[in-house]
Formats: structure tokens, C-alpha cells, sequence
């Protein structure tokens, strides 16, 4: 049976406040402002899939980009919802396997490795689909992810991460399936109390992304390995597709 781990509140609530934070809000505000320059696209309506508590969505309808951010967790969206007041921020609870809204968005953004989660490679397939169909023609999707090649350079068997106020984070990745999926258990050390979670989610190298996305109808216009736009090669932070629904004749 499939680990759903991405759909359990208890997941978020636990971890949510160590991953969404000043620091990594600060961090999305950057990433938006060096995206749009690298997209340097008029405003358009966005599509942020996966959205959290809105790091890319609220700086994007800051910057006069209509947003929906669509999301399955309460928890996160109620706290978007209480940042974007009367900003143009449309708040979806749904799931991105079942959503599609035809030919609505120019934009269509998955940040922070949120594409990759499920364990049926063809609920990958389904939301390639949904995103298509939900782009104009001429629109853009942006793949925001940890390729293999920067895995196999930088993964740690442990990684301890020590915050301010003394809890502390272990985490232990692998590499699985034919290094196919990362595997990852994180212990957090709360004083006497010890949160554990296991879970996984698919990893490509550009080259099985970029097969991938031309198999369900995108071309690929650039993969980069950070925000400044720098070439997706052996120094890459991040892997960065940015990609547009291939024009039907
Ligand atoms: C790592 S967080 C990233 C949040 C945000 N994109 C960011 O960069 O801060 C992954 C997000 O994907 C959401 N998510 C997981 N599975 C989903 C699904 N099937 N449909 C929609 N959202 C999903 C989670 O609830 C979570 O908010």
C-alpha cells in the first residue's frame, strides 16, 4: 500500500514550522525575484502547486501576478490564507492529481522539490497532464527539484541540523530502487521527545526529467542548477526545469 506520507496533517504540523520559517520565506522571496527575471514574462495567472503556507505565492501576488495556490493541507493553507489578506491569492484545497483548469494559467510553478512524491509513476504522469491542459498556449512550467547527479554529490548517510532553540534535526537519506527514489528518515529531538518519520519520493537526472516531460507533451527550454540561472552541470544547487507545452498544429 502506498505511504501518503504528503497527505497527513501530523507530517506538516510536526515539521512545517521547521521548514517554513523567517529564513525560508526570506529564501522564497529571492527565488521569485530571480525566476521572474530569468522567465521575464508579463504578469500572468500562476499556478503554484503544492503551495504550503504561499513562500512563492504571496511575493508572486506581491509582485502583481494574479496566484492560485493550490494545496492539500488545511493546516498550511490556513496560514497562507492569514498572510495574504487582500492580496490577489486564490487558496484551492486540492489535490494535483485531480486538478485541471483549462488553459486558465501562463505560469504554472512546483517549488521545493513538491513534484515527485507519489510512489505510482503514473500519478507523475496525471499531474504532467492536469499541468498541461491548465497552461495557455505559450504558458510556462517551472520544475523546481534536486537532480540525481547533485544527490550522488552532496548526500551525507547523516545530516544533523542544530536549531536555535535546541531541537534538534537528524536526518538520514538513501538512495533507492536503482537510485530511482530518495529515501529519507528524519528524527527530531524535541528535549525528552523524539518525532521519527519515514518517507520517499522519486528523483531524476535532467536527462530522465527532460524524457519525461517530452513523453506528456513539453518541450524543455532551459534547466538550471540555481536561481541565477546558471547551467544545470556538476556544481548544480538545485534543478531547475522550465519548460512549455508543446503547440498542436
Ligand atoms: C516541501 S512543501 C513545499 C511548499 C512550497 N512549494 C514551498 O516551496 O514552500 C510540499 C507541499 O506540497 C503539498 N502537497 C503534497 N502532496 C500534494 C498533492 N498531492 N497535491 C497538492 N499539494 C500537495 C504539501 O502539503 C506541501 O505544502
Amino acid at each position: 500500500m502506498d505511504n501518503n506520507w504528503y497527505l497527513d496533517e501530523e507530517f506538516w504540523r510536526t515539521f512545517g514550522p521547521l521548514m517554513f520559517n523567517a529564513d525560508t520565506f526570506a529564501r522564497g522571496e529571492e527565488e521569485i525575484e530571480c525566476l521572474l527575471s530569468l522567465l521575464d514574462m508579463p504578469p500572468v495567472p500562476t499556478l503554484d502547486l503544492g503551495a504550503g503556507p504561499g513562500r512563492h505565492s504571496l511575493p508572486l501576488a506581491r509582485s502583481g501576478y494574479p496566484v492560485t495556490a493550490l494545496d492539500t493541507s488545511a493546516y498550511l493553507l490556513d496560514q497562507l490564507g492569514e498572510s495574504a489578506s487582500d492580496l490577489p491569492v486564490e487558496i484551492m484545497r486540492a489535490d494535483m492529481r485531480e486538478f485541471v483548469r483549462e488553459q486558465a494559467f501562463g505560469l504554472v510553478l512546483v517549488m521545493w522539490t513538491s513534484f515527485g512524491y507519489f510512489e505510482n509513476e503514473a500519478d507523475h504522469a496525471r499531474v504532467l497532464e492536469n499541468m498541461s491542459a491548465s497552461l495557455r498556449p505559450g504558458g510556462r512550467l517551472v520544475l523546481d527539484l534536486v537532480g540525481l547527479e547533485t544527490l550522488c554529490r552532496t548526500m551525507e548517510p547523516v545530516h544533523l541540523t542544530e536549531y536555535d532553540d535546541g531541537r534538534l534535526l537528524v536526518e538520514r537519506p538513501a538512495l533507492i530502487d536503482h537510485m530511482t527514489r530518495l529515501d529519507n528518515e528524519w528524527l527530531l529531538i524535541d528535549g525528552d521527545t523524539i518525532h521519527r518519520t519515514h518517507f520517499s519520493h522519486r528523483v531524476w537526472s535532467a536527462g530522465e526529467i527532460s524524457s519525461l516531460l517530452n513523453s506528456h507533451g513539453f518541450d524543455i527550454l532551459a534547466i538550471h542548477g540555481d536561481y541565477q540561472g546558471a547551467d544545470y552541470d556538476l556544481e548544480a544547487e538545485r534543478m531547475i526545469v522550465i519548460a512549455q507545452p508543446i503547440e498542436s498544429t
